[in-house]
């Protein structure tokens, strides 16, 4: 059956890997109530389109940090791409440079930053999760630095893994034949079985709890890159975040796998947007399906969307090309509502494009 939009991967995705596999890419923590609610709010924002507006040119192009990108649509870390397709991050690092646009590798790839730059040219970002060994930060900080990697994504949400039920069930680990490639010769690259999810017990052990905002400075005297705060969801941190020296924020809940009922990060961008008051770019991720979704984060105030499921779930299904298409649809979809929402550059496109539950019901017929 022909494929005609980025979800119906996800059936095909379920139906080739095994179940544990499946699992850890689909789920998200507890009741999963901010999983569903990461489309849902989506779905609850309506589009005020422009008409009779030559839309005959449409640029979609933008700058990311400095970098030129194709579109705004961009691709967010996910780990142990090598469980979905053998050639993994390789693919999606190559998928990403082929659309013009950015990939940003996990901490906890199957593929070193090494070997993914060895794809090839292309704007990458690290994500990077702090260990309770700051060495092997600041060497693998470097490490990315010297592959070419242009900034750091840092991961704030996850002083502790959220609970999944689904990976506790199925003692969720590393596959044996596959390393987290970044930590291999740190004798931290593999993660033992435990009685819950071996994920879950690896961060335990790991990912240091402690860290705060005096560790965001604190990175920023090891490195010069840019560091993305990716994990901000209030205008609080969002304030915090600009203080602390961070070059951009990511409104993300993690793909809705660490705290549950946190809101859709739809509905979270617009705080965050006006506490940033246009001192640092705002991104997010969680939910981005459609293009209609890209139109809606950029009238609301984004500087661009990551993707997190999608790429797993097309690799699963074709590799590269399976990326490449996901990225093609999204690009496709974007470029459509543009033109019919009367929008030809991403300028254009403004906050009365759209009308959402917090607005006056513009929507309502006036009498
Ligand atoms: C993630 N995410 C994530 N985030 C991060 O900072 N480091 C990581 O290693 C991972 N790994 C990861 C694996 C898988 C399978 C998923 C689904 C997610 C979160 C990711 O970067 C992003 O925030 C979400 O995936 C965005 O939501 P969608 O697009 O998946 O709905």
């Amino acid at each position: 059956m022909e494929i005609t939009n980025v979800s119906e991967y996800e059936a095909i995705a379920k139906a080739k890997l095994p179940k544990m596999v499946y699992d850890y890419y689909a789920s998200g923590a507890e009741d999963q109530w901010t999983l569903q609610e990461n489309r849902n709010a989506f779905s609850r924002i309506l589009f005020r389109p422009r008409i009779l507006i030559d839309v005959s040119k449409i640029d979609m192009a933008t700058t990311v940090l400095g970098f030129k990108i194709s579109m705004p649509i961009m691709i967010a870390p996910t780990a142990m791409q090598k469980m979905a397709h053998p050639e993994g991050e390789y693919a999606t690092a190559r998928a990403a440079s082929a659309a013009g646009t950015i990939m940003t590798l996990s901490s906890w790839a199957t593929s070193s930053v090494e070997e993914v730059a060895s794809t090839g040219p292309g704007i990458r970002f690290f994500q990077l999760y702090v260990y309770k060994d700051r060495n092997v930060v600041a060497q693998l900080v470097r490490r990315a630095e010297r592959a070419g990697f242009k900034a750091i994504a840092l991961t704030v949400d996850t002083p502790r893994l959220g609970r999944r039920e689904a990976d506790i069930k199925n003692r969720f680990v590393l596959p044996p034949f596959l390393t987290l490639k970044n930590f291999e010769g740190l004798d931290i690259g593999k993660m033992d079985k435990s009685d819950d999810s071996g994920l879950a017990s690896y961060v335990a052990g790991q990912i240091d709890r402690s860290l705060s905002w005096k560790d965001v400075k604190w990175l920023q005297t090891i490195t010069n890159l840019p560091i993305l705060v990716k994990g901000v969801i209030t205008a609080e941190d969002a304030r915090l975040a600009v203080q602390a020296g961070a070059a951009g924020i990511i409104v993300s809940n993690h793909g809705a796998r660490q705290l549950d009922y946190v809101p859709a990060t739809i509905m979270a961008l617009e705080e965050v947007v006006k506490a940033a008051q246009g001192r640092v770019p705002v991104f997010l991720d969680g939910g981005v399906r459609r293009g209609t979704d890209v139109f809606k984060a950029l009238a609301l105030g984004a500087s661009g969307i990551f993707i997190g499921r999608p790429v797993v779930f097309s690799l699963a299904a074709e590799g590269e090309a399976g990326v490449r298409k996901v990225l093609q649809m999204l690009r496709d979809e974007f470029e459509l509502t543009m033109a019919l929402s009367g929008c030809r550059s991403l300028k254009e496109i403004t906050r009365d494009h759209i009308v959402t539950e917090w607005d006056r019901p513009r929507i309502a017929p006036r009498l």
